[in-house]
């Protein structure tokens, strides 16, 4: 059935016809759409524009076309120009008459922003709780790691030595931002279109702050043009998105790097990795390097929203149909990613050893060796300078600052004693920089106590 059929003359063709439908894509929130339906059709009757029977038989049909097309009883038709006409259609042919009353004070713009707003908003409550699950799985890592030590890196070469807690708390950081933009997005997209009808709300005595309690929104929508045509919230989604994707990404690299032969600081659960085809000996991090390639089709929904709407004039446009599947993708992108994700990191082993051999040379105490010097009076310039010779000297003999004798030492500053081996250790390296955010094991024993009650909250 075609909802418009009265100006129309001629039959329009098969392909335009498919063309212009969104029935096999924005099937996938008849729910939101019974549900915005029925609240329309109750907020219609306590105004007195429907009769309460006339509601009631609506009511009962939706509810039925609902219960049908989650057991299956009903199926969508695929041949209906999109899911508000499916609905209504199916409507009408069960309950009669009373159900070309259902559209009166609504037009299908208000409708679909109503519809995208109440299922975009369950989907974010979704992402919300696999970022968290993800979080717990981080903070687990944490506690057990206060004193693994790893090498940290910049430019990706060894830098100063760190803690595994503090490396995945960087994460653990970029995820608590994701979770505090995406309720940020939830908060403020929540106000209710319909009633807005086509773009200049209606002449019938609607409620619709009644309309929208019942929808928990937070109130209506104050300009029709803008509720029918905004989409702002979509963009702010897949920004968030692409955010979340990025940090995935990132660490997907690095677990790539650790899963290396060079590196060897992880090995991932067999249940997270994939063979070789030819190369009996392998074990790669599939899983890990999907995460990275998925991020270009997450991006990819963002500039593309972007676009969509860069040119469109207010207030409804058919262009707008197209914000549906590449938001749907990203969606289900995301969370896939996310859920994905989580049971790797949880299942991987950490090579201990491998960590904290690797942080014990590359020269991550040179810095520890220079503040040794500072602390003994020499400015931090000189001393910059002295320990860089140490370090050629080092490098030339293939040894550690930690091998050499004090001899050596006393032959290119006279100011080291003894105590330098215990200045320089891996242990005090770390124990010592216990400012707030930096990876002393007690220092980072703070923060994780303040990331447990976050999470408990
Ligand atoms: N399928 C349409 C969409 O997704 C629904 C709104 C149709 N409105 C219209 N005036 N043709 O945007």
């Amino acid at each position: 059935m075609k909802l418009w059929g009265g100006r129309f003359t001629k039959e329009e063709n098969e392909l335009v016809n498919r063309f212009n439908a969104s029935i096999s894509f924005d099937q996938r929130f008849y729910r939101q759409d019974i549900r915005g339906s029925i609240a329309h059709v109750t907020m219609l009757a306590k105004q007195g524009i429907l009769k309460d029977e006339e509601r009631d038989q609506i009511v009962k049909g939706l509810e039925g076309i609902l219960s049908d097309l989650e057991t299956g009883a009903l199926s969508i038709d695929p041949s209906a120009e999109d899911i508000h006409s499916f609905v209504e259609a199916e409507l009408i042919s069960r309950v009669g008459d009373v159900g070309k009353k259902l559209h009166t004070g609504r037009s299908r713009n208000d409708q679909v922003a109503l519809d995208m707003k109440l299922y975009v908003r369950d989907e974010i409550g979704q992402l919300d709780v696999l970022v968290k699950e993800l979080l717990e799985a981080l903070l687990t890592i944490m506690e057990e790691n206060l004193e693994t030590y790893m090498p940290g890196f910049t430019h990706l070469q060894k830098a100063q030595p760190v803690t595994l807690a503090h490396h995945i708390g960087a994460y653990f950081e970029m995820f608590l931002r994701d979770r505090s933009r995406l309720s940020d997005i939830r908060r403020r997209m929540n106000t209710c279109p319909l009633g807005a009808g086509a773009l200049a709300g209606t002449t019938y005595p609607l409620d619709r702050e009644y309309t929208a309690s019942l929808l928990d929104f937070d109130g209506a929508a104050k300009n029709s043009m803008d509720a029918v045509s905004d989409r702002d919230y979509l963009i702010e989604l897949a920004s968030a998105m692409a955010t979340i994707m990025m940090h995935l990404s990132r660490f997907s690299e690095e677990v790539i790097l650790w899963n290396s032969n060079e590196y060897q600081f992880v090995e991932l659960d067999d249940a997270y990795s994939t063979g070789s085809s030819i190369m009996p000996q392998k074990k790669n991090p599939d899983i890990a390097e999907l995460v990275r390639g998925k991020t270009g089709r997450v991006y990819g929904a963002l500039t593309s929203i972007l676009t969509v709407m860069k040119g469109i004039p207010l207030a409804y446009n058919k262009d707008m149909q197209e914000d549906k599947e590449m938001i749907f993708d990203a969606i289900d992108t995301t969370k896939g990613c996310l859920a994905l994700f989580t049971g790797m990191v949880s299942t991987m082993k950490f090579n201990k050893e491998a960590m904290k051999k690797s942080a014990m040379n590359g020269f991550t105490n040179a810095t520890d060796a220079a503040d040794y010097l500072v602390n003994h009076g020499v400015p931090f310039r000189d001393a910059h300078g002295i320990v860089g010779r140490l370090v050629l000297y080092c490098l030339d003999k293939g040894i550690s600052l930690d091998e050499m004798s004090l001899e050596e030492y006393k032959a290119i500053s006279p100011v080291f004693e003894n105590d330098i081996y215990e200045a320089i250790s891996l242990k005090t390296c770390v124990e010592k920089r216990t400012t707030l955010g930096a990876p002393g094991p007690s220092a980072m024993r703070e923060v994780i106590k303040g990331y447990e009650k976050l999470l408990a909250d």
